[in-house]
């Protein structure tokens, strides 16, 4: 044994030897190949951790923001209109926050425990610069900073980003990075489902958030689940649920079907400056018939009674794949007709680890203004072979990439980057 080989062996964390199949474990670490590096489980801490923003279903006047801390912390959240001085911290409001004392079976530890916090800051004033900090009276965060939405239809952009899943910190943080060095401003961020890749592992939590950092406290994320953020579940109609991490890290707008629960903060929607954007849990359409029937009747319902000027709907598994072999006609034939009916502008999709975009009618594929724009993109670094694909307009293998979608009354860009930042692709679509 090498000197080297015996420093990665000493580098191995209990959750890398426990998720390598027996008998592999060890001794297929070759001295020369690189460790694929990943965190242990951290326990919960005194200061707030794990802090993220998400928008509510009226961004105008509201913000949601969670975070977790140790067992037994309650939580509060001190909130003020920001200043160009530091006077705003002289009169902040306050509010409780709702706590979930909470054990979890996850991968590492079968109980794990965890004080998990949230709540919604109401009240707010649109398009306006409020600061914000959490902690329990005694242990505080930093003051972040966000804005509102405005309430009339307004220009802004934000970020699409596809599964981050694998090597989350050590390989998939660097595209999430790139994306936030070039949109900084960009409103919020939409991840396609897939964000970890073991879905009972906290570590994989751990880097997900270690990833973003202070960045999700300051720029809301909305997520859509993935098929990894599911947990066999012979209960559940679906065979499998939500993870327990899901609805406790994130607070998600609650308007999703109401005959479904299990998709309550899974399929979601919020108005935002202009834009109806709306997550589609996919495994509760593909995997469970009774769900299907449901979230498409709300669908339906939403897009027929849109007052916004584009529409953009996210999900998991694409209706059209960036390698054929990789096909979900149950998915496709629920929504795809709801999808032309009222012209979604664009569809935006994960699950495949390739890029892939292009425009498809009532017919097939069609000219960019003609059709639904939909694509697949991936962020992290596991890569699936791209097809040759009849419906896309550009397609690429082996690329992590990002998103930045500029929305205006007149006009929609998308643009896809590179990690490296370089352009990927692009498309501009108009309404007079
Ligand atoms: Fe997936």
């Amino acid at each position: 044994m090498t000197m080297k080989t015996r420093i990665l062996l000493g580098a191995l964390s209990l959750s890398q030897s426990l998720s390598m199949p027996l008998g592999l474990a060890v001794p297929a670490i070759a001295a020369d190949a690189p460790a694929v590096q990943q965190e242990p489980l951290a326990p919960a801490t005194v200061r707030p951790e794990r802090v993220i923003l998400n928008l509510t279903a009226d961004p105008a006047t509201e913000m949601a923001v969670t975070w977790r801390s140790a067992p037994g912390r309650s939580g509060q959240v001190q909130y003020a209109r920001a200043t160009n001085g530091p006077d705003f911290v002289k009169t902040p409001m306050t509010v409780a926050a709702r706590t979930d004392d909470a054990t979890l079976a996850v991968r590492e530890d079968p109980a794990f425990r965890a004080a998990y916090h949230s709540a919604v800051l109401k009240g707010l004033e649109p398009d306006t610069v409020y600061a914000y900090r959490v902690g329990d009276g005694a242990d505080w965060s930093e003051w972040f900073q966000f804005r509102t939405a405005a309430r009339e239809a307004k220009p802004f952009r934000f970020i699409y980003m596809g599964d981050m899943q694998n090597q989350i910190l050590s390989e998939a943080s660097r595209t999430l990075r790139m994306a936030f060095r070039q949109a900084g401003d960009a409103a919020f961020t939409i991840h396609a489902g897939d964000l970890i890749n073991r879905h009972d592992s906290d570590a994989e939590w751990g880097e997900w958030f270690a990833a973003g950092g202070f960045l999700y406290a300051q720029t809301p994320q909305m997520p859509t689940p993935g098929n990894h953020e599911y947990v066999r579940d012979e209960a559940a109609r679906a065979g499998s649920s939500i993870n327990g991490q899901w609805r406790r890290q994130f607070t998600l707008p609650e308007n999703g079907p109401a005959d479904v629960p299990a998709s309550r903060e899974t399929s979601w929607y919020t108005d935002y400056q202009g834009l109806r954007l709306i997550s589609i849990d996919s495994m509760q359409v593909d995997r469970d018939e009774a769900a299907r029937k449901a979230i498409v009747k709300w669908l339906d319902g939403l897009l027929a009674s849109n007052p916004n000027r584009w529409t953009v709907m996210f999900l998991h598994f694409p209706l059209f794949s960036s390698e054929p072999d990789r096909d979900n006609p149950k998915l496709r034939a629920a929504l795809k007709p709801l999808i032309d009916k009222y012209r979604v502008d664009l569809v935006l999709q994960g699950h495949d680890h390739g890029y892939a975009r292009g425009a498809i009618g009532k017919d097939g594929p069609s000219a960019d203004d003609a059709g639904t724009t939909y694509a697949v993109s991936v962020a992290g670094p596991k890569m699936y072979d791209v097809g040759s694909l009849p419906w896309a307009r550009k397609s690429a293998s082996r690329t992590q990439a990002y998103q930045v979608i500029d929305v205006s009354q007149g006009a929609l860009t998308y643009r896809a980057f590179t990690a490296t930042g370089q352009p990927l692709d692009a498309v501009t679509l108009r309404k007079p």
